[in-house]
């Protein structure tokens, strides 16, 4: 076992466990959006960011990927972690405006304008979709393509990829593909109507 603490509790963890497990473990709150458990984590959203302490030196990183380590603090809602995480929601936001998923993290961690300039993209490349479609569908039948701000998901060579089931999982994982929000808002402004929101079905009719 790892003994270390996490907001000020002294508390012992497995060593295998990340520091986003251990927090979970005992009941500890890290908000994620690319992290799902039976997936291999890859640390793109950075929302589930915390303050480490070791050796008299602070740093901020991403929980769910982070391994536990004997002696380290971990502060999962320090003033740091907060800015920080504010901007994350921020910058999210920016990419997908109607998020409801993404405007109930703004109502929640108070997050009441988008500083940056709104591009809905549609998409936060977490990345939950390629992991789902290779990791649990077996199929590897979409991945990333472009570089830079043209970077998406897409099948190969934007045609349907005989490897595709039409399981809906891409669709049921992803954060931000819901029905957009229907709030009355501003540009540039969050309607945070979304926090009485009913919760969606996991595979929305399409009528
Ligand atoms: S619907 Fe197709 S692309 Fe999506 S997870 Fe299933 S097999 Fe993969
Ligand atoms: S389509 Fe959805 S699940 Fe896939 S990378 Fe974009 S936001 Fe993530
Ligand atoms: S949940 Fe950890 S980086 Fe996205």
């Amino acid at each position: 076992m790892v003994k270390l603490i996490i907001d000020s509790q002294s508390v012992e963890a497995e060593e295998t466990w990340t520091v986003l497990e251990a927090a979970r473990y005992y009941g500890i709150d890290i908000p994620t959006l690319c992290y799902y458990e039976g997936l291999s984590p890859t640390s793109s959203c950075r929302l589930c960011v915390v303050e480490v302490i070791r050796g008299g030196r602070s740093r901020l990183t991403a929980s769910c990927s982070m391994p536990v380590q004997e002696g380290i603090e971990v502060r999962t809602n320090s003033e740091r972690v907060r800015k920080a995480r504010k901007v994350i929601i921020e910058l999210l936001l920016a990419s997908c405006p109607n998020s409801r998923t993404l405007q109930c993290l703004a109502s929640k961690y108070g997050v009441t304008k988008i500083r940056f300039k709104p591009e809905d993209r549609g998409c936060i490349l977490c990345g939950l979709c390629v992991r789902m479609c290779e990791e649990q569908m077996q199929a590897g039948a979409i991945g990333f393509v472009y570089r830079g701000v043209d970077r998406e998901v897409a099948m190969p060579f934007h045609t349907r990829h005989e490897a595709c089931r039409e399981c809906g999982a891409c669709q049921f994982i992803c954060p931000v593909c819901e029905m957009p929000c229907q709030g009355p808002m501003q540009p540039g402004q969050l309607c945070n109507a979304c926090l009485d929101a009913v919760q969606l079905e996991a595979f929305p009719s399409k009528d």
